[in-house]
């Protein structure tokens, strides 16, 4: 049995999964990344649409990608938007309180100081390089497609994270690489027709690095379920 056959369960593998933010330099063999997508191609979607597209990026492209939204993100260049809403206009609570927690949670991890602006900002621009994983994931859909197909997605993103875990490998979800759509539609040559959805970083995680020690709390059940007899 090899590594990779050696699986977890469905709970330790759920369990286990986080945001990894700094990848070891070692590549992921393609067999790895073709079998993690098929084992997320049995998620299930609303009339079976499967409204997923997914380029997986590795190389020079992933490179290539990289630079370009780093070097637009670094210089403020103007005129970038999502194609779609991912968050409120305004953040209200109790997720404003949970944000911050976050976001102040990874700065704390790394010893970055409130008022060290520049160095967020060289930390957020990590992102856009898939935190130097040898692999990157861009996830598209069909700009005629809903809301629910959104749902549907989320559950595809999810069973490819946890595949990935339980076959011993990292990920870390990106909205932020869906900030540049024309940047990434331009690199991969893909009509106005695919909305940049997010990216994934794929990859092992470099268990050295102090970012990956970072890993937010949850609410208990008690807090976000009812149970109606
Ligand atoms: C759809 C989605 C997009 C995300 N985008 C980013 C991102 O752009 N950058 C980042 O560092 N983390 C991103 N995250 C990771 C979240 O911050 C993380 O899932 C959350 O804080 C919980 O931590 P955990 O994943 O380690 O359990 C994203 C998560 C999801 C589900």
């Amino acid at each position: 049995m090899t590594q990779a056959d050696t699986f977890l369960s469905a709970e330790d593998a759920i369990r286990r999964r986080h945001s990894v933010r700094a990848y070891q330099a070692k590549s992921v063999p393609r067999d790895e990344i073709e079998r993690i997508l098929e084992i997320a191609s049995h998620a299930p979607s609303g009339s079976n649409f499967q409204p997923w597209r997914v380029y997986v990026l590795t190389g020079a492209k992933l490179l290539r990608l990289g630079q370009a939204i780093r070097g637009a993100y670094l210089s403020d260049e103007p005129g970038h938007a999502r194609d779609y809403t991912y968050y409120p206009k305004e953040h209200y609570e109790p997720y404003l309180t949970r944000r911050r927690e976050c976001g102040w949670g990874l700065y704390t991890t790394l010893n970055i100081q409130r008022h060290e602006k520049e160095k967020m900002k060289l930390q957020r621009a990590t992102n856009y390089e898939f935190f130097g994983a040898p692999c990157g994931l861009i996830f598209t859909i069909d700009a005629g497609l809903e809301t629910g197909s959104f749902l549907d997605y989320g559950i595809f993103l999810q069973s490819i994270m946890i595949a990935a875990t339980a076959r011993g490998l990292d990920t870390c979800p990106q909205a932020s690489l869906a900030e540049f759509p024309d940047i990434v539609r331009h690199e991969l040559g893909l009509p106005k027709q695919e909305r940049i959805l997010c990216g994934m970083a794929l990859g092992y995680a470099d268990a050295s690095d102090i970012v990956n020690k970072f890993s937010p709390p949850r609410v208990p059940v008690a807090e976000f379920a009812t149970f109606l007899d």
